[in-house]
């Protein structure tokens, strides 16, 4: 069986693949409206650490993990230990990758929108304000997220179902170049501006004061998220990797690939807000009530407009995948069901569960408010009080299920897999991972730095760090 099983075409393919999936909504709206939240400097500065000692090190026992087994990611735990609750680890992932992608595709869902307002010229030339007016507006109308929420997942549906490998890796290979060029042009563009200066100093200046716990483990939580580390999904992609394939210079890629275009956004996007006198705490609205301004005083705005939200719904796109690819490819890898049964059966679950995450900030729904409805039943898990059911499943997600998954994989890839078998599997094909001081620093991170990191995010959770 694993003789039939499908690889990438080549190794900057997989590469490739595998930066989509890390690259996407993380990167360019996410990361931007946290770091803005968390005040910039110091915030990015244990983001970055927490690629390089948490995220990183993950990253590479997943793929270790899914390039060994050959198997997707319950198939992996199974095969690699037997009869053992460790498929658990596998089961949760799986669970994780539902839950994420039910309200990720709310969000691809407004990109999709911004396309269409772009193409009908609505959003080039736009004051802040009515840009403001055009956020809230989409955010409060269910039936336009309901709409668009379909339409990404029909999208999602059709890529995973003809067959993940050569659409991804194809689609990866053109996507990923053109994303990073256009925000290389964007970039440009926002260093002539004004308040570009202001925006180096609040991404990359040490702000400390601006800094809480909580930003902190929100930081740690983010660099799972970014990565898509800590469910499978670098372990299924791993899976269709040959055996010698170079494993850590892959991911070291994958990484830098993941951060540069994370810094990149941050680095567009605040010039504009600072140039505007806009805040940088504008939260989940950033990208889409600040890009389009840049875009105005641009020769033919409209069309950098809709280059921008097409990529942006691109990236959302290739990262989509890999979500709905891990929780299918349990129902085909160990359930033997066909690929086109286990996607539109899986996918027609996370639509479901998305549809209150497309209504959540609706204040209308059968005639009552849905956000009044949901919030006190959030409580309950620890979720603040005024967050909704979208906020509470990226909640979830990053404090919980991610990093749970993470302290499991690093678990079974640093102390369970044979040294010996890990160690070769770490050099094969590496010339970076044949250094004996770079396996035994990973290990070291894999087995100490990763778990307490990963136990003091789910303390803050609890409530227990205050
Ligand atoms: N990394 C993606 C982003 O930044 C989201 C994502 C895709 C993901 N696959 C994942 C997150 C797997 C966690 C796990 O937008």
């Amino acid at each position: 069986m694993a003789d039939t099983r499908a690889q990438w075409g080549s190794r900057i393919g997989f590469i490739l693949a595998a930066a989509g999936s890390a690259v996407g909504l993380g990167n360019m709206w996410k990361f931007p409206y946290i770091t803005g939240e968390n005040g910039g400097g110091a915030f990015v500065l244990v983001y970055l650490a927490s690629i390089l000692l948490v995220g990183l090190p993950i990253m590479i026992g997943e793929i270790l993990l899914g390039r060994t087994s050959q198997r997707s990611t319950v198939g992996a735990f199974r095969k690699l230990a037997p009869g053992t609750a460790w498929a658990g680890v596998g089961w949760l992932g799986v669970a994780a990758g539902i839950v994420i992608l039910s309200y990720y595709s709310v969000v691809a869902g407004w990109a999709m929108h911004y396309v269409y307002l772009s193409l009908t010229g609505s959003i080039a030339g736009q004051s802040a304000d009515t840009l403001n007016q055009t956020f809230g507006g989409l955010v409060t109308d269910s039936s336009l997220n309901l709409m668009w929420h379909t339409a990404f997942m029909a999208i999602t549906i059709a890529i995973v179902i003809g067959g993940v490998q050569k659409g991804v890796e194809r689609a990866a290979r053109l996507l990923m170049p053109l994303l990073l060029l256009m925000m290389g042009a964007m970039l440009i563009y926002a260093s002539t501006l004004d308040g570009f200066g202001k925006a180096l100093d609040f991404v990359f200046g040490f702000h400390t004061e601006a800094l809480t716990g909580a930003g902190v483990l929100e930081a740690v939580g983010h660099s799972f998220f970014t990565l898509s580390v800590g469910m499978g999904a670098m372990l299924t992609y791993g899976s269709y990797l040959k055996r010698d394939d170079d494993l850590v210079g892959s991911a070291i890629y994958i990484s830098v690939l993941d951060t540069l275009v994370a810094l990149m956004a941050c680095l567009v996007l605040f010039p504009i807000t600072f140039t505007q006198g806009m805040e940088p705490a504008a939260g989940p609205g950033l990208v889409f009530k600040n890009m389009p301004i840049a875009f105005a005083s641009l020769l033919g705005g409209g069309l950098w407009s809709v280059v921008f939200f097409s990529l942006l719904t691109f990236a959302a796109l290739t990262s989509s995948i890999s979500l709905l690819e891990v929780a299918a490819s349990y129902f085909i890898d160990e359930r033997g069901w066909s690929r086109k049964r286990a996607v539109l059966t899986i996918a027609g679950v996370i639509f479901a569960l998305g549809i209150p995450s497309a209504l959540s900030n609706s204040t209308e729904i059968f005639g009552s408010d849905f956000a009044a409805l949901t919030a006190p039943a959030f409580e309950v898990v620890g979720v603040e009080a005024g967050k909704n059911w979208f906020d509470t499943f990226d909640y979830l997600a990053s404090n919980w299920m991610l990093p749970l998954g993470g302290l499991g994989i690093a678990a079974f890839a640093a102390w369970r897999v044979g040294g010996e078998a890990r160690q070769q599997s770490f050099a094969a094909g590496s010339s970076l991972g044949k250094v004996k001081a770079f396996y035994l620093a990973w290990l070291t991170l894999l087995r100490y730095v990763v778990p307490i990191a990963i136990i003091l995010v789910m303390l803050h959770a609890l409530g227990a760090l205050g």
